[in-house]
């Protein structure tokens, strides 16, 4: 397979690979037949420190015979290994082959290691404590640098400790799928659905008030109807909806921050946040583990 889009990419690395090797081979026998200012006594009349000659001699039998082989050799390798352009070698080797090789070896290695807990529901692999261990490595290496190290998350990157869910139960399956298929939680921007941009601070106050924040209760009073705008994801109640990943506000779990000055910002700006899927680089040992691993943090 050849990464070259187009064929006269290809056709110029051939070329620029057989021009190197003939102009090597040129090069060795215009040295070793041409005979350079040639004396009575053999030397180039270049003197050094005195006394030191330089010979007009031939270049040395072995050295040149190594000169020759490398120059076979190039065409051999040329012949065996992806050299030119886009033809493959006759070995048909590729890095890429190689890497896939080694990642299956690796995966043949660790498959005894998760075959343990191949019967074992989550629940189950939860209580194991070498199972914990791998999978905290796991968290470590391919969540903690979104999730923190100690899973509780940071601002747009979700706690993964609490019983706060935004897109589903918290449940194995709910984990598990997430770390497959990744997630995107999606606000619009929602400023000109709600009004001014009194009717927006005054609309904050009140999403202050759901979760008993320190709100301004007039501010809150006055906004409270600009909620309906907000009721078709959030809830009527404020208590949000898994089905489209819009979080509880009444709960004072904030996940772009906390105060009037996020919550205006959210309704002007709205959000868009994902994760990535994460399931690619993991065996489905592993991804059993991590997933067990996960819940575990929630249900202690
Ligand atoms: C590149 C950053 C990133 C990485 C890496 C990442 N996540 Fe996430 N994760 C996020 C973001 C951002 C969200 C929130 C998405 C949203 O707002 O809906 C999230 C959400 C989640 C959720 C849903 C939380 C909830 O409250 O519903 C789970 C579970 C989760 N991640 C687990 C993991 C696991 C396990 C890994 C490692 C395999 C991982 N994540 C790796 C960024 C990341
Ligand atoms: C179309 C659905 C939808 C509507 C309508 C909507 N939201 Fe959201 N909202 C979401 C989603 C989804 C998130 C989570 C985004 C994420 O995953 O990061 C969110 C997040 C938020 C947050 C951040 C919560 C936190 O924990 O930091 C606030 C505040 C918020 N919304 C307020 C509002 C208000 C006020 C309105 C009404 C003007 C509103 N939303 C309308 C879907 C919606």
């Amino acid at each position: 397979m050849s990464d070259f889009v187009s064929n006269s990419w290809a056709m110029a690395v051939t070329i620029a690979v057989v021009v190197s090797i003939l102009a090597c081979a040129v090069l060795l026998w215009v040295s070793g037949t041409t005979k350079v200012n040639a004396t009575a006594d053999n030397t180039t009349g270049h003197v050094w420190d005195g006394d030191l000659q330089e010979m007009n001699n031939p270049l040395p039998r072995w050295w040149v015979g190594l000169f020759i082989i490398t120059v076979i050799f190039a065409f051999l390798y040329a012949a065996l290994y992806p050299t030119f352009g886009s033809f493959n070698g006759k070995l048909g080797w590729s890095s890429q082959g190689q890497h896939a090789d080694q990642v299956k070896k690796f995966e043949e290695r660790i498959a005894p290691v998760y075959a343990a807990y191949d019967g074992m529901t989550p629940e189950q692999i939860a209580k194991d404590p070498k199972a914990m261990g791998i999978g905290e490595r796991l968290f470590q290496n391919t969540c903690a640098q979104c999730h923190g190290s100690d899973a509780r998350g940071s601002k747009t990157f979700p706690n993964l400790t609490d019983a706060d869910w935004l897109g589903g139960d918290g449940s194995p399956q709910y984990i598990h799928d997430t770390i497959v298929k990744g997630r995107t939680g999606m606000m619009p921007p929602m400023a000109a659905a709600v009004g001014s941009a009194d009717d927006v601070n005054n609309l904050a106050q009140y999403v202050l008030s759901l979760s008993d924040s320190p709100n301004d209760s007039v501010a809150s009073a006055l906004g409270k109807s600009k909620f309906v705008a907000c009721a078709a994801c959030h809830g009527m109640d404020g208590k949000g909806n898994t089905a489209v990943g819009a979080p509880n506000l009444t709960d004072d779990i904030w996940l772009h921050g906390w105060g009037a000055e996020h919550i205006v910002n959210m309704i002007n700006h709205g959000k868009t946040n994902v994760m990535p899927p994460q399931g690619e680089n993991l065996t489905e040992g592993q991804l059993k583990v991590l997933t067990a691993y996960v819940w575990g943090l929630s249900h202690k």
